[in-house]
């Protein structure tokens, strides 16, 4: 079985071959470089960029599979079996992107067009190791999608049946990440910045409130920024660029404990969940799912509370299409009917 996959719902365009469970292609092109100087991704230039670039990042990946090959200079296609393209949630404009694109190659190939739900994508991505689908989910599991948009906990029930248990109320896990990064000015997307900086740092150097909220499965990170934005105020002045006097070492303290306490709250709610629900599996995508502290503390945790924690391979943490060409073959593959929904979500949940 041989699919093509689109991923443009926020500021990776990007594009992937699956073929019988193998990855043949997996093409991103991240428009990091774009939104930087804004700290943050611009909705209207993430649509004009994805519009510039899809055509491109689809068919490298063609070449890249093999779909698309040169026969003394004439070009043939492969039989394709299905295109999918992530259909939410994400930024409208974006999705639309992907969508129209989607819808192209659908027809072109004469095979169905699915809509995926790229935080699916985000908890199914486990399975891929060494360029393949080789490790399978067990469900029940509990499911933790840590990125820039979404905090979530799901209770995964069966492939396709998933029940919210809680999300952020306020700013995303990675949202908070690129929020610090901006206030210290160190530049876009903050998480991996900090991820690095904080390894210099003391976690123990600033105690940040670690937002627990014992009662519910809920998050909040608006505080914990709140407060970082507070220790700056208080303990140092700002230079005539607006850019506070501090040291190095106080940066990296700075990145260290707020890391800390977001870590240790992530890790306190996947681990309450888990006992809570009595289920010993706990799956964890999305970009924060790279943050290498996160990675170490939850993996301790796990191992103390007898979960098995199953984190994506870090490659595949990120914005990819491939997670998006997997769901569409677990689709495809499932022996019951599958529904299907091609029209754009930005606010689709996985319910
Ligand atoms: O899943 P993703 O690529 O896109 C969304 O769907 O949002 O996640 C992007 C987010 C950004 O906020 C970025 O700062 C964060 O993931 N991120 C990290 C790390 N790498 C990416 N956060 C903490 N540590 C990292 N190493
Ligand atoms: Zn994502």
């Amino acid at each position: 079985m041989r699919i093509i996959a689109i991923e443009t719902t926020c500021d990776e365009t990007a594009a992937s071959v699956i073929e019988n469970g193998k990855i043949k292609s997996d093409i991103i092109f991240s428009q990091v470089l774009l939104h930087q100087k804004y700290y943050g991704i611009v909705p209207e230039l993430a649509s004009r960029a994805h519009m510039e670039k899809i055509a491109r990042v689809i068919s490298a990946a063609l070449k890249k599979s093999g779909i698309e090959y040169k026969k003394k200079t004439k070009t043939f296609f492969k039989k394709v079996d299905a295109v999918a393209f992530s259909r939410g949630p994400g930024l409208p404009g974006a999705l639309l992107v992907g969508r129209v694109a989607g819808e192209t190659l659908s027809r072109f190939f004469k095979c169905p067009l699915l809509g995926i739900n790229h935080l699916e994508g985000h908890i199914l991505s486990y399975e891929f190791e060494n360029f393949k689908i080789s490790r399978k989910l067990k469900y029940p599991f509990i499911a933790m999608i840590v990125s820039g948009g979404h905090t979530e906990l799901w209770r995964a029930q069966a492939s396709g049946k998933y029940k919210l248990l809680g999300k952020t109320r306020d700013d995303a896990a990675g949202e908070a990440f690129d929020k610090i990064a901006k206030l210290l000015k160190l530049g876009y997307p903050g998480g991996p910045i900090i991820d690095t900086l904080a390894v210099k740092g003391r976690a123990d150097a600033i105690k940040f409130p670690r937002p627990y909220m014992r009662e519910s499965h809920e998050f909040s990170f608006s505080g914990l920024k709140t407060a970082v934005a507070y220790h700056l105020k208080d303990n140092y002045k700002l230079d005539e660029k607006n850019n506070f006097e501090i040291t190095k070492q106080g940066i990296y303290d700075i990145c260290a404990s707020f890391q800390e306490a977001i870590v240790d709250t992530l890790v306190y709610k996947a681990i309450t969940v888990c006992e809570k629900f009595k289920l010993k599996e706990l799956v964890i995508g999305g970009g924060v799912a790279a943050n290498s502290r996160f990675r170490l503390k939850m993996n301790e945790a796990g191992k103390k509370a007898g979960v098995n924690v199953c984190f994506a391979d870090k490659k595949y943490s990120g914005d990819n299409a491939a997670m998006i060409g997997l769901c569409a073959w677990h689709k495809l593959n499932s022996r019951g009917s599958i529904k299907n929904n091609i029209a754009i979500s930005p606010n689709l949940a996985i319910s």
